[in-house]
């Protein structure tokens, strides 16, 4: 029998009470533990970023010297002096190269996203959108990251998991799937860490 919804589950708790806007910082925490992805100076984009635990863990590993881009359908209250927020469509190509080139950042150094579809409870329905999204994410990470830059995305595991890792593998020299502890039982999602893009000549 599947576990019920808890809204209050252990790790929201732990948000609430560490200060943290959302329970998926511990997820983000896992993954920076494991891979070290955020270090002090580097510019950042983070897309799907409300309500911005993500950017909360960012802003300070970062330092006063790095930057962070949150993006987002929905408007993201919080406030640190090396963050700026938009609210933009991941795929509205015309509006994210806008909030970078507002930067004046000709590339960045890390890509993170946890972006999730609006779920319909349809299993196959929502993996695609959250495929789509994903696909979306890739790409922008491509034309932004340079080197041997990172990103990072939660996909929904499901029948077109493993076409969607086969295409990426065509377009990054690396990549890694993790499981978060903190993600709730029941859920399906994993994040895909992929670096050194391969640029298209
Ligand atoms: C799980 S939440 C992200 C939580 C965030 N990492 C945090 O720590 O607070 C997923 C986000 O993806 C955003 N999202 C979904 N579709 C999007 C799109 N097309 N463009 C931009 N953001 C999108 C949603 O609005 C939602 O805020």
């Amino acid at each position: 029998m599947p576990k019920p919804y808890i809204p209050n589950d252990k790790w929201s708790q732990r948000a609430a009470s560490e200060g943290y806007l959302a329970r998926s910082v511990y997820k983000l925490m896992e993954i920076d533990a494991r891979y070290e992805l955020i270090r002090p100076g580097l510019r950042v984009l983070d897309i799907g970023a409300a309500p911005g635990s993500w950017l909360q863990y960012t802003s300070d590993k970062l330092g006063p010297e790095g930057r962070v881009l949150g993006l987002d359908l929905k408007p993201i209250a919080f406030t640190a002096p090396n963050v700026v927020t938009r609210v933009v469509d991941v795929f509205d190509d015309v509006a994210v190269a806008k909030a970078i080139a507002e930067r004046s950042w000709k590339h960045v150094d890390l890509v993170l996203s946890d972006i999730a579809p609006n779920t319909s409870g349809i299993k196959d329905v929502d993996q695609w959108r959250s495929i789509e999204l994903n696909q979306k994410i890739a790409a922008i990470a491509r034309k932004y990251l340079r080197g041997k830059g990172s990103v990072v995305m939660k996909v929904f595991r499901g029948k077109d998991f493993d076409a969607f890792t086969q295409e990426l593998k065509t377009q990054f020299r690396r990549l890694k799937v993790m499981s978060a502890v903190a993600s709730r039982d029941r859920s399906r999602e994993v994040y895909v860490v992929c670096s050194e893009a391969i640029t298209l000549s």
